[in-house]
């Protein structure tokens, strides 16, 4: 009998195929199976927390809409970004985000830290007419935002679907969703119940119209949230910025 030499295998396709396979998996196996096995890759930051309704219902619009096609929510580590727009973006910032909103396209600029930059106010003429209060903009208006009554059928429903996914909206933040969605757009309700929930929320009358919770509240209270919930004057300055 012949010996079984790299010479057998270089002339035998098949088996130098099979023997391939086998070689390769091997490096597949190693990469995939630990993030089977690890609870998660994301490490715990403190003050993220899921959103409350109303910022949820004003995410959804930002999706129905897509204003992901012009705007990015991810900071990169580069210093021309954190110049710009703040400490670069944390994994943990976008962990309760289905689906992220990272995006690559920046026709407008990056809105992952965009929460408190602008007052309610500003929001409210920008969202109904960009060039407004910025002339050059390329930016479309959204007026009609501000006429739609919230669709608050389904809120309850988005927090159950994603309670389901993993993020952690307990049976009383499902039970009290719609009322939570009313409460932080009227600084007249007692809102410290739905602070307790949803700690650091901003509660205000975003849309400027008290008398119904309009689309662009949700929106509005969805900006103004983005980017403010990790407390980074407590972090070191990145070794990129120094
Ligand atoms: C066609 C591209 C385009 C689309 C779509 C778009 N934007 Fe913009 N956006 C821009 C541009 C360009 C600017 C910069 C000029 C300005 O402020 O209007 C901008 C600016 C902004 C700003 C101010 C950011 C800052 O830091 O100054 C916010 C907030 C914003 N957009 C929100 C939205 C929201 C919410 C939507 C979806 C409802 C949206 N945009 C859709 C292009 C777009």
């Amino acid at each position: 009998m012949s010996k079984f030499t790299h010479a057998t295998i270089e002339k035998n396709s098949i088996l130098l195929l099979v023997l391939t396979l086998v070689v390769v998996s091997i490096g597949g196996l190693v990469e995939i199976v630990p993030t089977f096995l690890i609870k998660t890759t994301i490490e715990d930051v403190d003050g993220v927390r899921p959103y409350s309704p109303l910022e949820l219902a004003g995410r959804d619009i930002y999706v129905r809409e897509g204003c992901y096609a012009c705007h990015s929510q991810m900071i990169r580590a580069l210093r021309s970004e954190v110049e710009r727009y703040g400490h670069y973006s944390l994994a943990a910032e976008s962990k309760y985000d289905h689906p992220f909103q990272w995006g690559s396209k920046r026709t407008g600029p990056d809105l992952a830290r965009v929460g408190g930059k602008y007052s309610d106010a500003w929001h409210q003429v920008h969202m109904a007419d960009p060039r407004a209060v910025v002339p050059e903009s390329v930016m479309p208006g959204y007026p009609f935002l501000a006429e739609t009554p919230l669709a608050q059928h389904d809120i309850e429903n988005s927090l159950k679907t994603l309670a389901f996914l993993g993020t952690p909206y307990s049976e009383e933040m499902i039970a009290e969703a719609l009322s939570d969605v009313f409460v932080q757009q009227s600084p007249d309700e007692d809102y410290d119940p739905m602070l307790d929930r949803y700690p650091g929320a901003i509660v205000s009358n975003f849309d400027g119209d008290p008398s119904t919770v309009s689309e662009l509240d949700a929106m509005i209270a969805y900006l103004q949230m983005l980017g403010t919930l990790v407390d980074f004057s407590a972090v070191e300055r990145s070794t990129l910025v120094q």
